[in-house]
């Protein structure tokens, strides 16, 4: 049994591979096909597919148990249809063109009702259909609308259509643009610097069935340590050491939660990677043990250029391991970042990976609880002499790889983020084994979910920019990539307090929640502006750990099945049309509606309720679902809608993930279904089964409601001293018994809390509630 079909035809050689029945690689070039490494499929390149191969004078033919590919033999023209004959994606020109110039370029035909979205980190709104986008990480400190490329290069384009969906990720880390129907409006081309193509189609019915197969092409987000979904606290940077202590102990002191605390460039000696500065930070391992013993992890920044001083170690053995990139006449190429002169590791050979990886020994020595890569699209503070793709970034001549490849940095520009994520990752796993390696970077590729959380880079504290956030990191989980975040309050310029307040709301339902600011801009802690606005703001942290098993839940689901976190309504509703630009309001899993406001000094906004009903958190009221509604928006409030029907999981108020959380409640919004993931948050144990799920179900009837607890499915039991039933709009009952036997309730506002028993037996609890 094959699952490839290969030829050579006038128009170069072909070769078609199904991975799955709903899954095509696609390789055309002009020379014959030598087999080529990826760093962002991790799918094997052949299993046993069932495929079925014929052909005929004109075509060849591949057949899987889902689609149809046929291949014209005279310019390899390239046509999928489903099983069923119904056709789904059509080259609209020769399988590949080779232009004079170099590069390669495919053509597609688009529907004229084809969406088109994901393409990695984007301004702009949700459907980029019309546009031109280009892949190539930049290190870009203005974000503005009209800003193309920025750090995450994805070339991934995911594509909604009546009857369907489909994606296609074209695996090449060179300069590529997706001409998205912009110049024909017909047509969907993709070109790429390199000399070949090489790409997959990935079918399904719905977009969750293209982000499922894609996420199974290219890697999915392993559980993070829990510590790193509390909130975090960065800044352009906090020294020396006492302040760092003070920034924690107005946290604790203020009863606001925290879970991080981040030390920027200036912990660093003269911005020499891996060290400290003794005058700022004289004994580093006794302050991260402090912090620690007051509930906080301690992220520092790790940057990939090396200060190019000879008397300075990491220097002397990059240049004795040949761990740098070089020109072309092999000298050690030497530019310009936050150190002066630097250099930079070519992260595509093992040998500096590992080495690299070895440099962090020190810093989880002494007790560093995670790393944030910067800098790392690599960033290069290039004079004006250097313009077009290479401005801000090292020339494409440089020479990067093994010894026996090296490849221009040109044709691999996009990697150089994931591979130094990879190299961090790596080496976190192997100093730490037992425990979860924590990274944040800001540049990537495909396959970055595997090694890190993404945050958006430096945007502004800007209105504009916290609405931007909303479309930006729904676009990065519609590329695979479900734990994103923005630097909230705005990295750059000065916030108000209105916008930390209406950004901390946001964050607060964001995977990655942390508050950053550039250097000699207005402080933005929580307590910044004053009392009134610390309250709202620590309100919005505090909510934030409400949500945590919920969200937690959701990253269990994301490993399983590469769904976001953070989900535009066209996922869930993709027969919706009203969802499919929907960019300013969002779903955190299936059942929690967000609607940020984004306008000072709005006190309402209009939030689309999409089918079903939905229930105000903050009122009980409920509202129908296809329609628009005025949400309320007090600047205390973020609009909230929950899916009537819906069980959600929630948590204390803890100051820190470390605190045990006592106690679980289901919050239970009528007729429905939910359940909670747990394990222990931070080994890898649930890898070897060490997890439980408790699955919730509630059905109302005339007179009472029936609510079912399960026994928790696998091995885990968290330590707690209470589950609660909270039944959102329930009236007092004539009595709540268990199997039988009468529980204690009580009325909160409008809800029904009863307490139950601790779940960990084997029986399932049976709650009834007469008398409604
Ligand atoms: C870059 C990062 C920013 C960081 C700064 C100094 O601008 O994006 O987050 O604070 O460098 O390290």
């Amino acid at each position: 049994m094959t699952s490839c079909v290969s030829m050579a035809a006038a128009g170069g050689y072909v070769s078609v591979a199904a991975l799955s029945s709903h899954i095509l690689r696609i390789r055309i070039g002009p020379a014959p096909l030598k087999p080529r490494s990826s760093w962002a499929v991790v799918m094997e390149d052949r299993p046993q597919v069932a495929v079925a191969v014929s052909e005929t004078p004109q075509e060849m033919m591949l057949a899987t148990d889902g689609l149809r590919v046929t291949v014209r033999r005279q310019d390899l023209h390239l046509t999928i249809a489903r099983a069923d004959g119904a056709p789904v994606l059509e080259d609209a020109l020769p399988g590949a063109e080779f232009p004079p110039g170099g590069g390669t370029a495919l053509t597609k035909r688009l529907q004229a009702d084809t969406r088109l979205y994901g393409l990695g980190q984007r301004m702009g709104f949700l459907d980029k259909r019309g546009e031109t986008v280009t892949m190539w990480a930049t290190d870009d400190p203005l974000h503005h609308p009209g800003r193309d490329a920025l750090y995450q290069a994805i070339p991934f384009v995911l594509a909604l259509q009546p009857g369907g969906a489909y994606g296609i990720f074209l695996d090449s880390p060179a300069f590529t643009q997706f001409d998205l129907g912009k110049t024909q409006s017909d047509r969907l081309r993709i070109q790429t610097a390199e000399s070949e193509l090489d790409y997959y189609v990935i079918v399904a019915d719905s977009p969750k069935g293209v982000l499922n197969g894609y996420s199974e092409l290219t890697g999915r987000t392993p559980l993070p340590p829990r510590w790193s979904l509390g909130y975090q606290q960065c800044r352009w940077s906090y020294y020396p050491e006492e302040r760092v202590r003070e920034v924690a102990r107005e946290f604790r002191s203020r009863q606001i939660p925290c879970d991080v605390i981040y030390l920027d460039i200036d912990h660093m000696d003269g911005y020499r990677v891996f060290t400290w500065d003794q005058g700022r930070f004289p004994d580093p391992a006794q302050l991260v043990a402090d912090l620690r013993a007051q509930g906080f992890r301690v992220v520092t920044i790790v940057d990939p250029g090396v200060k190019a001083d000879p008397a300075y170690s990491v220097f002397q053995e990059g240049l004795a391991g040949r761990h740098f990139m070089t020109t072309p006449d092999g000298e050690v190429y030497i530019g310009k970042v936050w150190p002066g002169p630097a250099a930079f590791p070519d992260f595509l050979q093992e040998s500096t990976r590992r080495w690299w990886g070895r440099q962090h020994a020190q810093l989880l020595h002494l007790g560093v609880a995670g790393i944030w890569n910067d800098m790392n699209e690599p960033a290069n503070f290039t004079d004006a002499s250097v313009t077009g793709q290479f401005k801000g970034t090292v020339p494409g001549t440089l020479l990067q790889g093994e010894a026996e490849c090296k490849q221009p940095h040109a044709l691999v520009h996009n990697l150089y983020g994931l591979a130094m994520a990879s190299a961090t990752t790596a080496a976190l796993q192997e100093l730490r084994p037992k425990e979860r390696p924590f990274l944040v970077t800001r540049s990537g590729y495909a396959g970055i979910q595997r090694y890190a959380a993404v945050w958006m880079g430096d945007n502004h504290s800007w209105w504009e920019h916290l609405l931007q956030a909303v479309p930006m990191c729904l676009g990065m989980g519609l590329s695979g990539v479900p734990f994103v975040g923005t630097d909230c309050g705005g990295f750059s310029g000065d916030a108000t307090a209105e916008l930390l307040v209406r950004w901390t709301q946001l964050g607060a339902f964001t995977p990655f929640f942390r508050n950053h600011s550039a250097a000699g801009t207005r402080s933005q802690e929580p307590w910044a502006f004053g009392p009134e606005t610390e309250a709202l703001v620590a309100d919005a942290i505090r909510l934030r750990y409400r949500f945590l098993p919920y969200l937690y839940t959701l990253f269990a689901e994301a490993r399983r099945t590469g769904l976001p976190v953070m989900r535009p309504l066209l996922l869930e509703y993709p027969d919706d049309e009203r969802t499919h630009n929907l960019s300013d309001q969002f779903l955190l899993g299936e059942d929690l509606l967000v609607a940020p406001v984004y306008q000072p000094g709005a006190v309402t906004r209009m939030v689309y309720l999409p089918r079903g009903e939905w229930v105000d958190y903050w009122t009980g009221a409920l509202y129908p679902g296809g329609q628009y509604t005025v949400a309320d928006a007090p600047l205390h409030r973020i609009p909230l809608f929950v899916r009537q029907g819906a069980i959600l999981p929630l948590g204390p108020v803890v100051q820190h993930t470390g605190e045990p959380a006592k106690s679980l409640t289901f919050d239970i919004f009528g007729s429905g279904a939910g359940h909670v993931y747990e394990d222990d948050g931070a080994s890898m144990d649930y890898l070897a089964g060490d997890w439980s799920i408790t699955r919730v179900t509630s059905r109302v009837e005339a007179g009472r409601t029936l609510v079912t607890v399960q026994p928790p499915e696998g091995k885990y039991r968290p330590v707690r001293s209470e589950v609660l039933l909270r039944l959102r709009n329930h009236r007092a009952p004539a009595a709540v018994t268990a199997d039988g036997h009468p529980l204690s309730w009580r009325l909160e506002g409008n809800d029904l809390v009863v307490a139950v028993a601790v779940l960990d037996g084997t029986e399932q609890l049976l709650v009834e509630i007469s008398g409604r």
